[in-house]
């Protein structure tokens, strides 16, 4: 969302690259140099007919699959707010790093599109970032509701997510269909899935707060990773 990522753009004195993607593509993107590595930020952008930001995996997955093909970047982090579960140890603020990613309401009980549907995938190895910052980690689970339903419970319960988002097993997807890109995520609670509050709610109360925290988290990681190789993470 443009909320979520607002902050950092100013924060990081980014440029909207009016010319990156096709006109008819809603996502946007902002770039700038950084310890002699160019970063590119893409946000899903504005859906035209309800004037709201696209989020989900459609928007996340056309963002990531384009920024892709145009940038070839050597790494890709989906950074966004999350709920967390407090039975994985998540508490509101928390900075999650994926460990991996999968889908929770993709069920198709028919050989082959079982695995297909969860979409099992696992990000870059991130001990030592995660050592350096302070980060937890734990795998994502997405799915295109901020609320979820009896069956998804149980998937993200078997899956043993720790947060639960609605666009990185999309990106995570986009990553892999090309040549395995690097990807993990980074994600800040806004709001406690297995808690006692609505979910939106708590997220709107927290989404500020969390925009900040990940304006702070993010410079560090680009500086933690830039000049790293992929084992160095
Ligand atoms: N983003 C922030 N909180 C979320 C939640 N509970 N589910 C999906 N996406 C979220």
């Amino acid at each position: 969302m443009e909320a979520e990522a607002q902050p950092l753009i100013d924060h990081l004195k980014l440029e909207l690259d009016e010319a990156a993607f096709p006109a008819s593509a809603p996502c946007k993107c902002y770039t700038s140099e950084r310890n002699g590595y160019t970063m590119h930020v893409v946000t899903n952008g504005k859906c035209r007919r309800h004037g709201v930001d696209h989020v989900g995996t459609v928007a996340g997955g056309l963002a990531a699959w384009l920024s892709i093909e145009k940038f070839k970047p050597d790494l890709v982090i989906n950074a966004g707010t999350a709920g967390g579960f407090n039975r994985m140890g998540a508490a509101i603020g928390d900075v999650f790093v994926s460990s991996r990613t999968v889908n929770h309401d993709r069920r198709i009980a028919i050989p082959g599109w079982t695995e297909w549907g969860v979409g099992k995938t696992d990000a870059v190895p991130t001990e030592q970032l995660r050592g350096a910052l302070g980060y937890k980690h734990g795998v994502v689970t997405t799915s295109n509701s901020l609320d979820f339903i009896e069956e998804d419970a149980k998937h993200m319960l078997a899956n043993e997510a720790s947060v639960k988002d609605m666009e990185g097993a999309a990106v995570a997807w986009a990553c892999e269909q090309h040549n395995n890109t690097p990807f993990f995520c980074i994600k800040v609670v806004t709001d406690i899935v297995d808690g006692d509050r609505p979910t939106h709610e708590e997220f709107l109360e927290n989404l500020g707060a969390a925009a900040r925290s990940l304006q702070e988290a993010l410079p560090k990681t680009l500086d933690f990773v830039m000049g790293k190789r992929l084992s160095e993470l």
